[in-house]
């Protein structure tokens, strides 16, 4: 009789291992399978830049072909694009990027042939003398926003002259001239010298600011710290009214960016980010421009945002506009911010 039972317990504890090994092997399986999908999409990805990186018409016709296909919204599709191929030693021009683009209209405006999107999305660049860059940014973040069903327009805010450069006065500006165009309700500011690098980075509003370039090569793909905010950001019109813009006295290099994170956290506000992964983003090296040095005053400017804010924003915010012009793939408004 013991015997028996001895049997019997060892049979059903071997039954109980069998049935675990076969689940194990089960969930290892479908997990494998899983990541074979996943990386065969991403080698996809890279041959479609890779094999015609010799020739840009060529390239962006392998993207403009990606574009048709997600025309037909397809959510499990989007998910699956992902890490892109970014690289900038390729020749590239405006051109080109008309050529591969052709449902961009005049100004850089798109809209979505099939869909109504829920945002306007009006994309500001501060700049001054990057064309070599812009033409990059163009290239790359074209087929980008199509992809991402965004109703868009791209705004290049000119600063005139050879006066310090002031990043955060060119957001206000474009901000205001862009309400004059047409209702946006979400504004994207983005630096010219940054490309993401996974099309799951959306350029758009969300219901708190958002730092979407959260994970930038030249900071080893993480952030230099918690509270930073430089690079691309997104915010909706409420939420750049409640802390009314941005402060128009950064002359130079620094600090603006940080005097907006103050701004955020004064208004109750917090930012949101998109994961490491899928914040990745790249920038084009580039020496610093003589006209933009470290501005000395940010440390003792960044320690008083919660007394100047309400003072200097949108309410204080005078400029004039020098030039406005519609081009192909953007629209460039030239203007005179002042001086120090
Ligand atoms: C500056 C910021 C800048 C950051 C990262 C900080 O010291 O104040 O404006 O974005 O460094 O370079």
């Amino acid at each position: 009789c013991s015997d028996s039972t001895d049997f019997y317990f060892l049979h059903s504890t071997c039954k109980v291992v069998v049935l675990l090994c076969l689940v194990h092997i089960s969930v290892t399986l479908v997990f494998y399978v899983r990541s074979l999908d996943l990386r065969f999409a991403f080698a996809q990805n890279q041959q479609s830049g890779g094999s015609s990186s010799s020739n840009v018409s060529q390239r962006n016709q392998v993207q403009d072909s990606r574009i048709t296909v997600k025309s037909q919204p397809d959510v499990k599709k989007l998910e699956k694009l992902g890490p892109l191929r970014v690289e900038f030693n390729l020749p590239v021009t405006f051109e080109d990027t008309k050529k591969a683009n052709p449902k961009v209209g005049p100004g850089g405006h798109y809209q979505p042939p099939d869909c109504v999107p829920e945002q306007k999305v009006a994309v500001i660049i501060p700049f001054r003398n990057r064309d070599e860059h812009l033409k990059y940014w163009l290239y790359y973040l074209h087929p980008i926003l199509q992809r991402q069903q965004l109703y868009y327009t791209i705004f290049v805010i000119n600063q005139e002259g050879t006066g310090k450069f002031n990043r955060a006065k060119l957001l206000n500006v474009g901000y205001v001239e862009a309400l004059k165009d047409d209702n946006y309700d979400c504004f994207v500011f983005s630096d010219v010298d940054l490309i993401p690098i996974d099309d799951r980075n959306t350029y758009k509003c969300f219901s708190n600011p958002r730092h979407l370039s959260a994970a930038m090569d030249k900071f080893g793909f993480k952030l230099p710290y918690n509270q930073f905010f430089g690079g691309v950001s997104s915010m909706s019109k409420q939420q750049i009214l409640k802390i009314n813009g941005f402060p128009n006295n950064y002359w130079g290099w620094g600090g603006e960016d940080d005097d907006i994170f103050n701004r955020l956290v004064f208004s109750g506000m917090y930012v949101s980010r998109p994961s490491a992964e899928i914040g990745k983003c790249r920038m084009i090296r580039h020496t610093r421009d003589k006209l933009n040095e470290d501005n000395p005053q940010r440390f003792d400017r960044i320690a008083h945002t919660r007394d100047t804010m309400r003072k200097d924003g949108l309410n204080s915010l005078t400029y004039k506009v020098v030039k406005k012009e519609t081009f192909d793939l953007f629209t460039e408004i030239t203007v005179d911010i002042g001086k120090p």
